[in-house]
């Protein structure tokens, strides 16, 4: 496993956040190895639909995922961005390798215990899979990432994970991942839809409280990595979701007036009660915006998957010449 250099930004990024008029941290700092951990219990739970979207988008699409896979080249690099605990791509990996596909898997992770999991797990479940993982920010990879003598790549982007992006920061990311992209390469990106609000207020409110630890969890990454003194019982997660955009987002409530100090930095932050801490957002789309965000980024959609419920959709692009 190869393990770049992450940024050293973690103690920057928070004082950023936390000193602006409206506070906020970055969600990529969720994944420490307890944050990995709760997001897979996160992804388990009935009310995340999204993984069950996806698996089912998996099951069912794998022969026709495969068949454009494989239109232009015999072999191929399967990357992917963000990678977790692989457990959707699994299916696909089984599928290749009963077809005989000569592929190579390239997970890419922010977390080094995701990365060091996924490894484990494949090594025991499908060893025949040539497999080489990488830690890292993909914001600093992905200009660079490499063919490994395989000709043509198909990069993974799931879990709606595009959705945690603001529309510049998304549009910025795919022009990015486009010019390191040659033209028989192909991206898939997986996208939440649009639907029911309440059943996507279920999915981050959950009864289990496994999305307010998973959030919480962070202020205590900042206890223990910078020195800080939050005391987590004085903050509560909150989910809103504008159906007109599309755009859910998580905070964290301040409880009541308090100060929080930060001793790596030496800084102490105010909260009034009620301030909110901006956590992360999750975008839904639909079709408009997504051919919308592929043409802007220099994308053609070249097929679209969907589950039976039309909740989720797996988009198969291609760079536009
Ligand atoms: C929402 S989860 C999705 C996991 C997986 N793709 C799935 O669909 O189940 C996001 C994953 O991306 C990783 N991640 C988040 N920000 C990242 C970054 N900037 N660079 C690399 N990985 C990142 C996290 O560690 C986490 O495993």
């Amino acid at each position: 496993m190869e393990k770049i250099a992450l940024q050293q930004g973690f103690a920057k990024d928070v004082l950023d956040g936390l000193t602006a008029e409206k506070k906020y941290l970055s969600s990529k700092y969720f994944y420490n190895d307890r944050g990995s951990k709760i997001f897979r219990d996160i992804m388990r739970m009935p009310e995340y639909y999204l993984t069950d979207c996806e698996l089912e988008i998996f099951k069912t699409h794998k022969d026709a995922m495969l068949k454009a896979f494989t239109e232009n080249a015999t072999r191929f690099e399967l990357l992917e961005l963000g990678a977790g605990d692989g457990l959707k791509t699994k299916i696909l990996l089984k599928h290749f390798l009963s077809k005989a596909i000569d592929f190579k898997y390239a997970p890419i992770d922010i977390s080094e215990e995701a990365v060091k999991t996924l490894i484990n797990d494949l090594e025991k479940e499908l060893p025949a899979v040539k497999t080489e993982g990488l830690v890292g920010d993909y914001f600093n990879l992905i200009s660079n990432i490499g063919m490994n003598g395989y000709t043509k790549k198909v990069i993974l982007f799931l879990g709606s994970n595009i959705g945690n992006f603001d529309e510049p920061t998304a549009l910025h990311f795919l022009k990015q991942l486009r010019s390191a992209m040659n033209p028989q390469d192909q991206l898939l990106i997986g996208f939440d839809l649009k639907k029911d609000p309440q059943l996507i207020l279920n999915a981050y409110n959950d009864p289990h409280g496994h999305t307010a630890a998973f959030n919480l969890n962070l202020l205590q990454r900042i206890n223990d990595e910078l020195h800080a003194d939050f005391n987590l019982t004085n903050f509560a997660h909150r989910e809103e979701y504008n159906p007109e955009t599309g755009t859910a987002r998580s905070f964290l409530v301040s409880l009541k007036k308090q100060q929080v100090t930060i001793n790596e930095t030496e800084t102490t932050i105010r909260f009034e009660k009620d301030e909110k801490i901006f956590m992360e957002m999750s975008q839904k789309y639909d079709m408009q915006m997504i051919n919308n965000l592929a043409t802007r980024s220099g994308f053609e959609v070249e097929n679209n998957f969907f589950d039976s419920r039309e909740y989720f959709v797996n988009s198969l692009w291609e760079r536009r010449s």
